[in-house]
Formats: C-alpha cells, sequence, structure tokens
C-alpha cells in the first residue's frame, strides 16, 4: 500500500510544474485525496459494503470536490489535477497513467443499468472542463483538450478538441474543411 502511495505523490510531482515538495503534495492535492479514498471506497463496493462505499464518496466530494462513483474501475497512478468539479460515473474504465484536470465529466447518455460511461485506455489525458459522453472508448495516449465534448470513441495518439469533439494536428484534421470557410 505505501509503494501506491509513494507512487501517486511522485506522479503528482512529475504531473504538476507547480508542485514544490512530497510533503505540500500530500497535505494539500485534493485530487491525490480524492484517488486515495476512492480507493477505499472501491475496496468496500467490491466486498459488497455498497452503502459504506458510498458515505465514502460522499465524503471525498465534501471534501475534494471531485465525485467518483466507488464502482468506477481505475488503474494505476491517477492524477486529478486542482480536482474540483471531476465527476466519474459508476461505469466509467480508467487505464493506468490518466491525467484528468478540474472540471472533467465522465458522464452517461443511458439511463439504463449497463455499461454507460467512457473508457480511458493508458496515458490519456483530458483537459480542464471537457465533458465525455456515453461508452466511448479514448484510445492510449490520446489527448482531449480543454472543454471538448466528446461522444465518439478517440483513437490512440489523437487530440481532439472543440463541440464536438474534432482531431487537431494529424493528416486527418489538415484535411477537414475550415468550418469558417464552410460556413461561409
Ligand atoms: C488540446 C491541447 C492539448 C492542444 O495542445 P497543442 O497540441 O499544443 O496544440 P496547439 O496549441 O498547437 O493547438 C492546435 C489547434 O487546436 C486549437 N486548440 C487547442 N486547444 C484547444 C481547445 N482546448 N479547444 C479548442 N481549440 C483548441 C488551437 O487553437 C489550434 O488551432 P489552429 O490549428 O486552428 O491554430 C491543449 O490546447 C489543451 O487544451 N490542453 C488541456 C490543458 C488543460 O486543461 N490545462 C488546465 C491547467 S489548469
Amino acid at each position: 500500500m505505501f509503494t501506491t502511495l509513494r507512487e501517486d505523490v511522485r506522479t503528482a510531482m512529475a504531473k504538476d510544474p507547480a508542485a514544490v515538495s512530497a510533503l505540500e503534495v500530500v497535505l494539500t492535492y485534493a485530487g491525490l485525496h480524492a484517488v486515495w479514498l476512492y480507493r477505499l471506497a472501491h475496496a468496500l463496493w467490491v466486498r459488497d459494503h455498497s452503502l459504506s462505499a458510498r458515505l465514502v464518496s460522499h465524503l471525498a466530494r465534501f471534501l475534494t470536490g471531485v465525485e467518483i462513483h466507488p464502482g468506477a474501475t481505475i488503474g494505476d497512478r491517477l492524477f486529478i489535477d486542482h480536482g474540483m468539479g471531476t465527476v466519474i460515473g459508476e461505469t466509467a474504465e480508467l487505464g493506468d497513467d490518466v491525467l484528468l484536470y478540474h472540471g472533467v465529466t465522465l458522464g452517461g447518455k443511458s439511463m439504463r443499468r449497463e455499461k454507460r460511461h467512457p473508457t480511458l485506455e493508458d496515458g490519456v489525458t483530458v483537459g480542464a472542463s471537457a465533458t465525455l459522453l456515453g461508452p466511448i472508448t479514448v484510445g492510449e495516449d490520446a489527448t482531449v483538450g480543454a472543454g471538448a465534448v466528446v461522444a465518439d470513441d478517440v483513437p490512440p495518439g489523437t487530440t481532439v478538441v472543440g463541440n464536438p469533439a474534432r482531431p487537431v494536428g494529424t493528416e486527418d484534421a489538415a484535411n477537414q474543411p475550415d468550418p469558417a470557410v464552410v460556413d461561409g
């Protein structure tokens, strides 16, 4: 367990250029506290202590402003920078080394009890206030820009921005018509 905690602190220091010391990160990084409390809530959830799990999540939300459903599946070294306003739904699946900023929503569109939240593969980054909806897959090492709205799969290694999200910085993106010209 201590190895995991140390790894989380190291990850925060590597991914936030503003981080000064490990002690500062441990004491003041709400995103880190949210992930640690999620791990406790998830451990309760998988042991069928669903009410206790939800209570821990609720406490985490109160303390950090981050809401992670205890049923979500999250890999190693998730870092949520700043934290406030980020929401991760029940059937979301996150691989290893995912970076989320504040205000990110990994939400559902369906009201049915089924896989209804996004899957983020290893190494995905999601910018501040981006909204990802439905059981989509964001491929390995892809990046979602700040404020994007994503309702379709994102191929590995691709950067998408805007609403609806579209790729930038690729040959495909360069070949897409300029919306300003198309709209006249
Ligand atoms: C999407 C992102 C990763 C792209 O970074 P990049 O690869 O350096 O790309 P560029 O800045 O060269 O931008 C490429 C194009 O996308 C546009 N763009 C970049 N980010 C955008 C965004 N979030 N929304 C809409 N358009 C965006 C740029 O204007 C540029 O358009 P152009 O080719 O017509 O000039 C980055 O802009 C971003 O949003 N990162 C999230 C960071 C974040 O949330 N930080 C919070 C810190 S508190």
